[in-house]
């Protein structure tokens, strides 16, 4: 079974005047057709404004098609019955980690989420335990979360997502508020998760460099699916990332989250070409 399928996607919203009277349709999506499979670990690359938190939203029936459908294993996120289990199944973070923050401390905040979906008591302790441990934050447990750095914030909320056991995980632009050392600890993470743990992973990004932890980059473009390739042709595919409002990366920082991806550059490379080789 797909992990994620999404068939002829249209997400409008209304456009309205001074006083709130709707005067048009804007299409944010424009008919998204895209299929998932279980473990993969996919980069949704688009500018600002492109669409990829309003494709994400869909993904967890956070917000619904105005046309197309969306499915999660199978599940029709337009089945009303099955919210709460779309919602374990994939779970999603934000871009920015205050806005997902619900707790003071560490542990009471990777707890909530479970506590809405009535685990019993007894395995509670486990699964936040493990949470945290599989991130690496159980040594902040009982920290304050508002005085965690930007990368920690994350992981905290990864950590909630993950007490929940899901199959997917949605990360909207989770580098965003991070330095590059945090983003490059975090993103490891996450690919760790992807290859120990079998979690299939969408990434939300503006950054192409942050396609080398990906197995596959769909280029969003104005609501449309322009691009899906690997990474590898996708650096190739310079005229249409050019298109997309897509920056090329500067070569010191794609090398360096090469070499943080365990790749052992021989260190001469001059052109983003070059890198290519150690790319999938
Ligand atoms: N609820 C809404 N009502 C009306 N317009 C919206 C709504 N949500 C988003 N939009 C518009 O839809 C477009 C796409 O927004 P979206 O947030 O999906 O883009 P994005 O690619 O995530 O951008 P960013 O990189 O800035 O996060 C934007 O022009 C935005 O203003
Ligand atoms: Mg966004």
């Amino acid at each position: 079974m797909k992990a994620i399928e999404v068939k002829n996607l249209i997400v409008e919203f209304d456009v309205t005047d001074a006083e709130g009277i709707v005067k048009s349709k804007r299409k944010i999506l424009d008919g998204i057709n895209l299929t998932v499979d279980e473990g993969e670990f996919v980069c949704v690359l688009g500018r600002n404004g492109s669409g990829k938190s309003t494709f994400a939203k869909c993904l967890n029936a956070l917000l619904l098609p105005s046309s197309g459908d969306v499915h999660v294993y199978g599940i029709n996120t337009k089945d009303e019955d099955r919210v709460i289990d779309i919602r374990q199944k994939v779970g999603m973070t934000f871009q920015n980690p205050d806005n997902q923050i619900v707790a003071s401390i560490v542990e009471e905040d990777v707890a909530f989420g479970l506590e809405n979906i009535g685990v019993k008591t007894s395995d509670l302790r486990v699964r936040i335990d493990d949470a945290m441990k599989s991130i690496g934050i159980y040594d902040l447990k009982d920290n304050m979360v508002s005085k965690l750095s930007g990368g920690q914030k994350q992981k905290v909320s990864i950590a909630g997502i993950l007490a929940m056991k899901p199959k997917i995980i949605v990360l909207d632009e989770p580098t965003s508020m991070i330095d590059k050392a945090g983003r490059i600890d975090l993103l490891n993470t996450v690919k760790r998760l992807n290859e120990e743990e079998k979690i299939t992973i969408i990434l939300i990004s503006h950054y192409v460099e942050e396609m080398s932890y990906a197995d596959r980059v769909v280029l969003l473009d104005n609501g449309k699916i322009t691009l899906d390739d690997t990474p590898k042709n996708t650096l190739l595919r310079k005229d249409e990332l050019n298109e997309a409002g897509i920056d090329m990366p500067y070569i010191s920082g794609l090398a360096t989250e090469l070499k943080a991806r365990g790749k052992n550059l021989k260190g001469n490379e001059e052109t983003v070409f070059e890198l290519c080789q150690y790319l999938k």
